[in-house]
């Protein structure tokens, strides 16, 4: 199946036919499916793809909006005038320069500031129908920009001190917003579903939702095995969910950090390693009677086996399905990394 690119750590985009086809291999029947930890969405969309009721959640906002765009937003509707005219300043329409004023120097230059305070005030205006669709390519844009994608480190020197003209991230973080959002809008509408499927979108800690289906599919953050200090999917992606804020960001800063990040959206479920496992048994405690699929690698914590004792304590039947190599292993870290899934019923 076609699937959209996904720029997200942790995106199950390479893995996600695996995981249907293990899904089948062990006759694991399911209309709804719940997608707790739903990040891209590409999870959801495959399903829903396949027919299947889907409830999308995770607790950055940001994605929300992500999943709504491809999930709830009807073909066609966006289109790719309406995506330049975000860009350009409404005359008489009075603009802050939030971004400008508070984020010199540290993910963009200058004039990008400029751009996505313009994007973001002008998406403010739009309707229901085409809210998502332009959140979605400008937070495409934003973290196609962006050295590795994401947002944990003052880094746009890496950006602006590549001088070779043709070293292949630069000129992909050079493109500009104007072409950017053109190449989204098309890749948005070739994907957006003609009928709209059968999807709800939540955003909330995956221990709050109390949505049930017949299988809950749960992608938790991981855990390296030797990590001491983890980054968080906050750290990764807070200045992409600091926008979904944009008016209060200024009192949300923390100045503490370099990289000045912005608060919203801070949790530690399921994000400290030290309560991973309590928020886990919490979690299964309460979807007992869905079957369960859990996506995780090996070499991380807890082990696979540590992960089948605790699933075993809710459900009868175990099943580890190997679904290959971690989807960047040819970085050495990752060399020994499986990608598992772990289903039990
Ligand atoms: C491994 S990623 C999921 C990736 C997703 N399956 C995909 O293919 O894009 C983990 C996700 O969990 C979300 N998350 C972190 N803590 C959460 C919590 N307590 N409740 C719900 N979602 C959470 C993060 O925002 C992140 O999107």
């Amino acid at each position: 199946m076609k699937l959209p690119a996904t720029r997200y750590y942790g995106s199950k985009r390479r893995v996600v036919e695996k995981i249907w086809a293990a899904l089948q291999e062990n006759h694991i029947d399911f209309d709804s499916m719940l997608d707790l930890f739903g990040g891209t969405g590409i999870v959801s969309y495959y399903m829903a793809k396949k027919g299947k009721a889907v409830l999308y959640n995770d607790i950055l906002s940001f994605n929300c909006e992500i999943a709504t765009a491809l999930l709830q937003s009807p073909k066609g509707v966006f289109t790719e005038t309406r995506a330049l005219n975000l860009l350009q300043r409404v005359p008489g329409r009075v603009y802050q320069t939030i971004i400008e004023d508070n984020f010199e120097d540290i993910y963009y230059p200058r004039e990008e500031n400029r751009l996505i305070d313009t994007v973001i005030q002008n998406i403010s205006f739009l309707n229901d129908d085409e809210r998502a669709s332009a959140y979605y390519i400008l937070f495409q844009s934003c973290m196609i920009k962006r050295p590795f994608n994401i947002f944990h480190r003052r880094n746009l020197n890496l950006r602006t001190s590549f001088t070779k003209a043709n070293f292949g991230n630069k000129t992909t973080w050079e493109q500009s917003f104007e072409s950017l959002f053109v190449k989204f809008t098309q890749e948005l509408n070739e994907f957006q579903f003609a009928v709209l499927p059968r999807v709800e979108v939540s955003n909330m800690s995956a221990l709050h939702c109390d949505r049930e289906a017949d299988l809950v599919y749960i992608d938790t953050p991981y855990f390296r095995e030797k990590q001491s200090t983890a980054i968080t999917y906050h750290n990764r992606y807070h200045f992409l969910e600091g926008l979904m804020h944009y008016e209060d960001i200024p009192d949300q800063i923390n100045n503490e950090k370099v990289n000045r990040e912005i608060k919203f959206g801070q949790n530690h479920e399921f994000e400290q390693r030290s309560h991973y496992i309590k928020d886990l048994n919490d979690l299964l405690s309460h979807h007992q009677h869905s079957i369960i699929a859990l996506s995780y690698t090996s070499a991380g914590f807890p082990s696979i086996d540590e992960l089948c004792e605790i699933i075993g304590q809710y459900k009868e039947q175990i099943i580890v399905c190997n679904l290959g190599n971690h989807p960047f292993a040819l970085n050495h870290n990752n060399e020994n990394r499986k990608e598992v899934l772990i289903i039990g019923k």
